[in-house]
């Protein structure tokens, strides 16, 4: 595990952009793993800014979520579809049905989750997986004591991980109980794992994964697993390092 002690989101944001455009630029059709929330939030600005000013092209390149909330119609603000819709997709040229997400409202959850895995291995996985890390230490949505072998699935979120989201919502009663998220197993499957985590919230959890055992209590841990995982984290997240 590669980890990066970098000045600012932004710095953090160009190292980032910088590997997802020689992806681009070797391969047109790469596929990239998205994730939301706060943390890639730089660096999809910094993309968006290097399409329109330097025609970086994302046309020919595909993308699949991490996760997405269950009984949330897509259309709603703050389901993941909509989000990655207006934070990066409808700034940049990829063909938005080429972004795929779990669905949320589907009938049959069990069913959604394998069918969710079996469309990222038609497409040849996922080159690069953008992730952030939750205060309790779950990627995707992940939740401590999640299998490090889990495949897509619905998992509970904890009070923690709702009321830290609460922000994107009215009130923290608004935010969806249940989630579909791509397991740790599947998210180890995709060739390079690149985790932002930025501010003093996250340095605990940031410890804890990068220095703890292996463990299901704490989901990000599974990234010491992997042969290319890179963690870039600004100084506060990196302030409970040895
Ligand atoms: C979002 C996701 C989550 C977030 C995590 C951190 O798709 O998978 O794991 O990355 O909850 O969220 P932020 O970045 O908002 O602190």
């Amino acid at each position: 595990m590669e980890i990066i002690i970098a000045a600012s989101p932004k710095a953090i944001a160009s190292i980032v952009a910088d590997a997802i455009e020689d992806l681009l630029t070797e391969h047109a059709g790469t596929v990239l793993g998205l994730a939301t929330g706060s943390s890639p939030l730089s660096v999809y600005q910094e993309l968006i800014r290097r399409h329109r000013d330097n025609g970086l092209s994302f046309a020919k390149s595909r993308a699949f979520l991490l996760d997405e909330y269950l009984g949330l119609p897509r259309a709603h603000p703050q389901s993941y579809h909509s989000v990655i819709r207006s934070e990066f997709v409808d700034h940049i040229d990829i063909d938005p049905t080429h972004v795929y997400s779990p669905d949320g409202e589907a009938a049959d959850p069990v069913v959604e989750g394998q069918r969710y895995d079996a469309a990222i291995a038609a497409a040849g996985g996922i080159e690069l997986q953008l992730l952030g890390i939750g205060t309790d230490g779950h990627i995707g949505f992940n939740e401590p004591t999640s299998s490090l072998r889990s495949r897509t699935r619905v998992k509970t979120l904890t009070e923690q991980t709702r009321s830290d989201n609460a922000r994107f919502f009215d009130h923290v009663d608004q935010v969806p109980r249940h989630v579909m998220t791509q397991g740790l197993g599947t998210i180890s499957e995709a060739r390079h794992l690149v985790l932002v985590a930025t501010g003093e919230a996250k340095a605990e959890a940031v410890a804890a994964m990068v220095e703890g055992p292996v463990a299901a209590i704490c989901p990000g841990s599974v990234l010491q697993l992997h042969q290319h995982a890179t963690v870039l984290v600004d100084e506060d997240a990196a302030s409970r390092l040895k």
